[in-house]
């Protein structure tokens, strides 16, 4: 494998192709529009600049990184590609429409893998005619320093597969652990009803933000509190996994709390947006 083909230049996207980059793939990075490519870009630059700036990475070896990401609007640039990862928008439709289209264009033989945080891998794999080359590769927030990679097999994902994107993952100098097709895999089965959880707590008055993301700093050692760690993934993003979580147990534990719903629906996403839990405009 030399070559990556990657659909999606978004928070999760940009750090994806910036870790294959890094350890000498090429990068086929497709994003609809030029001014999504851009943004891209900018993400990865300023996520390698932070290296330059901890004397980690020259210069020289940052502009090399760069070069060897393509960033372009044509998916049949993906023909080229040797393992193909999907990092679009968390909904089904999307991916569904991008899957189908990218099976005719993409080599036969090569893995399609999605980085999904939650959406069956079972169901994306149906949209195309390689279920036996299909697999969740789901990478966590931020790319370049989270060691985690949740390998997800669906129901008819070959062994070969699985061997392949681990040893990919372990390349990479991440740790895969393999686990399952259920909503939520394990990762955000576990997480997400714990900020859910923290959102009611907000929304019932039992403490403010802060007091709830200090116990779980304090308490718990986690680096950041349920709340903060929201507004990090994006509020968005915990709407809709918890929407697949409801939906695909028909449980009521997991139903969105309504606080959620409201910001989201007010457009306060978290960080990206400037606002959620917290105010980031400053
Ligand atoms: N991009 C690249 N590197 C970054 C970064 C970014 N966005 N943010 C931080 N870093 C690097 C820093 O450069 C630094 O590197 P160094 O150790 O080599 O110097 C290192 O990470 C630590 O950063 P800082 O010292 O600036 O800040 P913190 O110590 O506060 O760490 C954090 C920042 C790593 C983001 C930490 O707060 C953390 O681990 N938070 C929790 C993150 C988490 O839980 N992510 C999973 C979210 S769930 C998910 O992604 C799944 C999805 O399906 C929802």
């Amino acid at each position: 494998m030399k070559t990556l083909g990657l659909a999606g230049l978004g928070t999760m996207g940009s750090g994806i192709a910036q870790i294959f980059a890094e350890k000498g793939y090429m990068v086929i990075a497709v994003e609809p529009a030029d001014e999504l490519l851009q943004k891209g870009m900018k993400r990865i630059s300023s996520s390698l600049d932070r290296k330059v700036q901890k004397g980690k990475m020259t210069e020289d070896e940052k502009k090399q990184v760069m070069e060897r990401i393509t960033f372009t609007t044509s998916l049949q640039e993906l023909s080229k590609a040797d393992l193909f990862i999907e990092a679009v928008s968390e909904n089904y439709e999307i991916k569904a429409k991008l899957l189908k289209e990218l099976d005719g264009i993409c080599k036969p033989e090569i893995i399609f893998a999605t980085n999904t945080s939650s959406i069956s891998i079972t169901k994306l794999a149906a949209n195309t005619k390689r279920a036996d080359k299909f697999i969740g590769m789901h990478f966590f927030n931020p790319v370049p320093v989270m060691k985690l990679v949740e390998v997800v097999r669906g129901i008819a994902t070959n062994d070969e597969t699985v061997h392949t994107v681990i040893e990919l993952a372990k390349q990479l100098e991440k740790s895969p652990i393999e686990v399952n097709d259920f909503p939520g895999f394990i990762s955000n089965r576990i997480l997400m009803p714990m900020i859910n959880e923290a959102i009611f707590s907000y929304m019932e008055g039992v403490a403010t933000a802060e007091a709830i993301d200090s116990v779980m700093k304090l308490g718990m050692n986690h680096p950041m509190g349920p709340l903060e760690l929201a507004d990090f993934i994006g509020l968005d993003v915990c709407l809709d996994i918890l929407e697949v979580l409801y939906d695909g147990f028909r449980d009521p534990k997991y139903r969105p709390c309504p606080v959620l719903k409201k910001l989201v629906n007010a457009g306060f996403l978290g960080r990206k947006s400037g606002r959620g839990f917290y105010n980031y405009s400053a």
